[in-house]
């Protein structure tokens, strides 16, 4: 069997027939950022933007993203963003479950292939198809899980923050507590 590498992985998504996403796409969204980075980042699925660039996270919600981490000095070439799915759902709907499923033999090779020590999951579908299918953000936002030796967190999606300003002071606890945890892991301490 063909070792699992960088160069498999973008040659397996970018073949992909495995759910009828394909079918209506600009362009594959695999995820981009240091290959190797210690905090991995995953989202629901690409929006238009996305579709339309082939990178994840680069639209209004993205924007956001990369403000957030800078808030915690963390510049989003430093970490790695990726999706649960890599082709854009149509009219930006919530993956189905087959859709979801389908997609993880590539999130599992990508989260192999990194290694991070930390995962923050940024919205319900992230959490729910990560952790557990009965995740409720509101609820389960800023709980620390260790799986693996991994540790994760679910936040709040950045979409989810441009539609409902509120959410916002929680949004910037759970950034804080992103950074506690880096700092106490001993993890890029040339910025924390
Ligand atoms: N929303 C996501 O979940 N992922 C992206 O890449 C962009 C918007």
């Amino acid at each position: 069997m063909e070792e699992i590498s960088w160069e498999l992985f973008e040659r397996q998504v970018a073949a992909c027939r495995r759910c009828p996403l394909y079918a209506h796409i600009q362009h594959k969204v695999p995820g981009q950022g240091d290959p190797h980075a210690p905090l991995m980042l995953i989202g629901e699925g690409p929006g238009q933007t996305e579709d339309e660039q082939g990178l994840a996270f680069v639209g209004a919600a993205g924007q956001l993203l990369t403000r957030m981490l800078s808030a915690i000095h963390l510049p989003r070439e430093r970490v790695y963003i990726c999706n649960i799915v890599k082709c854009r759902p149509p009219m930006n709907r919530v993956p189905a479950p087959e859709e979801a499923e389908a997609c993880r033999i590539h999130l599992r090779m990508q989260t192999w292939l990194v290694r991070p020590r930390v995962i923050l999951l940024l919205g319900a579908t992230a959490a729910r198809y990560t952790l557990d299918p009965n995740i409720r953000i509101t609820r389960d936002r800023g709980k620390w899980v260790q799986r693996k030796g991994v540790w994760m967190m679910p936040t709040y999606h950045p979409s989810a923050l441009l539609r409902d300003e509120s959410k916002k002071p929680e949004a910037w606890a759970d950034l804080q507590s992103l950074r506690d945890k880096l700092k106490e892991l001993g993890l890029y301490t040339d910025l924390l």
